[in-house]
């Protein structure tokens, strides 16, 4: 874990971080006083990006996430060019699959594709989780993002980095399904059938998931955060039953390791209060609920990520702007709120309004 702390002041929220943060971001992700909203991009690097796709002309998107020196300028290049407040790793979602022995690729056009689904006990048996060291190239990155960052920046604010996995839930659509999915037939088939099968994926993914988040807090990242992307395809009661339990574990046991999490899904304005049961620090909320609402349904006690639509980021100039203001009209300045899309920036978004939608919440977001 960096050294965040200043010796001078003394935290009294109840938190995972012992002394106040000098980083905003940080700071917010615990819900104490902040001088301006904070803010990130999810997607912050990628393909929208001119010079993500002068990297990836040369490399795969593998490629790129497995080699340090290249994730790491990734990483850098986009929080630089952005001006935002925290940088997120370069990696993806699906990393964790190759030592779990889960084989899989990116195919253009189609996202990710696991050629051996997942789909029976015998396959879930033979799931490793004794090889996660074999992902030691995602916090190798992280010490050279940390290392670039260690400095505050000229507004003497410390730039937050971000860590990340996937929830145990999307984890498994993907290695259920063998990629997207519409329906989760496959994923639903077994969670509601296989009483043996769908538990120990679960206590598997979370055992890898821990050990991995772990490498990234001691190679330096502030905050991890918790994408339950697929989450949003569950009711609520499939959800209580299948998914809190092993996702409040993941979320404890990364919290035992002294940063915050940040636990994110797409269409969950139905599961937010749930949600919230897992603990998490900050709940990210996607873009079809109003973020008071959404923080409503979440409750006191906990700060709220998000929630622009990232495809407002093709409006015309005026529109964009309302949006944003928008967006932090309805947080209040209440501690714990960072500014963020409700999911990630899209191929083709205008790098310039992304750029704008930065010196807005700078602008609108001072308290
Ligand atoms: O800047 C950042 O946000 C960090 C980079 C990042 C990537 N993947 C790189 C990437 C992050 C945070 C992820 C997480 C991820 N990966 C998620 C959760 C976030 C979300 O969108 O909800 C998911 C679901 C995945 C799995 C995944 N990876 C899919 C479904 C796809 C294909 C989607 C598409 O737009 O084609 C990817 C590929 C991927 N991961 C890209 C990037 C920049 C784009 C493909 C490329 O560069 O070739």
């Amino acid at each position: 874990m960096r050294n965040t702390s200043l010796s001078t002041t003394n935290a009294n929220t109840a938190s995972s971080t012992e002394e106040a943060a000098t980083s905003r971001f940080v700071r917010a992700c615990l819900r104490q006083p902040v001088d301006r909203t904070p803010v990130w991009l999810l997607r912050q690097a990628g393909r929208y990006m001119p010079e993500y796709m002068a990297v990836r002309k040369h490399h795969t998107l593998l490629e790129i996430c497995r080699t340090p020196e290249i994730a790491s300028e990734v990483t850098i290049t986009a929080a630089e060019r952005l001006g935002v407040d925290a940088a997120i790793i370069f990696a993806d979602l699906l990393l964790p699959f190759t030592p779990m022995g889960v084989d899989f690729e990116f195919l253009a056009g189609e996202g990710p594709v696991v050629h051996a689904p997942i789909r029976t006990s015998e396959q879930v048996q033979a799931l490793r989780t004794d090889r996660t060291d074999e992902l030691r190239y995602v916090a190798q990155a992280i010490e050279r993002v940390a290392k670039h960052f260690s400095a505050p920046r000229p507004d003497g604010d410390q730039l937050g980095i971000i860590g990340f996995c996937g929830a145990p839930f999307t984890l498994a659509s993907y290695m259920i399904e063998g990629g997207s999915s519409r329906n989760y037939i496959e994923t639903k088939r077994m969670m509601y059938s296989d009483r043996v099968a769908w538990p120990l994926l679960m206590e598997k993914l979370v055992k890898v998931l821990v050990a991995y988040a772990a490498q990234q807090v001691e190679a330096g990242a502030d905050v991890i955060q918790v994408f339950d992307s697929w989450a949003g395809a569950l009711g609520v009661s499939d959800y209580r039953q299948y998914c809190l339990q092993p996702t409040t574990e993941l979320i404890r046991r990364i919290q035992a390791l002294g940063v915050p999490v940040i636990y994110f899904g797409v269409d969950t304005a139905s599961l937010l209060s749930t949600m919230r049961q897992t603990g998490a620090d900050v709940i990210g909320l996607d873009w079809r609920v109003p973020l008071a609402e959404g923080w409503k349904a979440i409750g006191e006690g906990c700060g709220v990520q998000g929630n622009l639509d990232p495809i407002t980021l093709f409006a015309p100039e005026d529109v964009l702007r309302e949006r944003v203001r928008e967006v932090l009209d309805a947080a209040a300045g209440r501690p714990g709120h960072i500014f963020n899309l409700g999911h990630g920036i899209v191929p083709g978004t205008p790098v310039e309004n992304v750029i704008r939608t930065v010196e807005w919440v700078k602008e609108f977001g001072v308290r």
